[in-house]
């Protein structure tokens, strides 16, 4: 089952009872969005993540985590204006209570945007919430052994591209099997266009997501409709 809401994540992750997902995965809007609907001339913006943001963003999932269970989340190093990203995330979920398992490395095929040192690659936060009773070690294993790099993976097909940031399914898909087993219970709090609750739905995991702008929601359940 796919929940994909037009709805505020802070506000439903305030509203969303403790404990109750077995993975977060996401890619938080570390910079500000803006969508344009052509056919209504609607043009919407949301904010960019300020430092405040950072800590309630990890206390949020870290509260909605099952205990010994995992969460992704997406980062970059620096952003346009200079900001530790890498760091500034970090630092929060550790100060929230996660465990620092693992960075991975994906290395995309397509160089980003701007100039000098562009970046081709995106590190991704692989965290534990620890279960407290019994050590920092006992949490849920994951599927496969795997190399931090992640490297294979194909980029967005033209046809299927659009957002800013849109990851491929393949990828979503292969992290998600690697954390959860069917029928479990996923969450992707900004989930743009919804790329990685159409990867838990392809294998048959429930999951959740919000997108606050209405054109990627929509954009995004005409993925669903067509590529589940
Ligand atoms: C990095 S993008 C996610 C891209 C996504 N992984 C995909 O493949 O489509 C982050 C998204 O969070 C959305 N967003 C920003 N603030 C939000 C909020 N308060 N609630 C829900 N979504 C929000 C942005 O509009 C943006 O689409």
């Amino acid at each position: 089952m796919i929940n994909f809401l037009n709805a505020d994540a802070w506000v439903e992750m305030k509203n969303t009872p403790s404990e109750k997902y077995h993975l977060i995965i996401t890619d938080p809007p570390y910079m500000k969005y803006t969508s344009r609907s052509q056919t209504e001339g609607e043009h919407a913006i949301s904010g960019v993540f300020s430092p405040t943001d950072f800590d309630r963003f990890a206390m949020n999932i870290f509260r909605l985590l099952k205990v010994s269970r995992h969460a992704y989340v997406f980062t970059q190093f620096v952003d346009q204006d200079k900001r530790d990203i890498y760091g500034m995330t970090l630092h929060a979920l550790k100060k929230a209570g996660f465990v620092h398992n693992q960075t991975l490395i994906w290395t995309k095929r397509n160089i980003g945007m701007g100039t000098g040192w562009r970046a081709q690659l995106e590190p991704i936060l692989v965290l534990t919430k620890p279960n407290v009773n019994q050590g920092v070690s006992a949490y849920r294993e994951f599927a496969k052994s795997h190399s931090n790099l992640l490297k294979d993976f194909p980029s967005v097909p033209a046809e299927r591209m659009v957002h800013p940031t849109q990851k491929p399914v393949e990828l979503g898909v292969f992290l998600i099997r690697q954390s959860t087993d069917e029928g479990e219970l996923v969450l992707d709090p900004f989930a743009g266009v919804g790329t990685f609750l159409l990867a838990a739905g392809q294998i048959k995991r429930n999951v959740v997501g919000y997108e606050i702008l209405p054109e990627f929601w929509k954009k995004g359940l005409y993925l669903m409709k067509h590529f589940v």
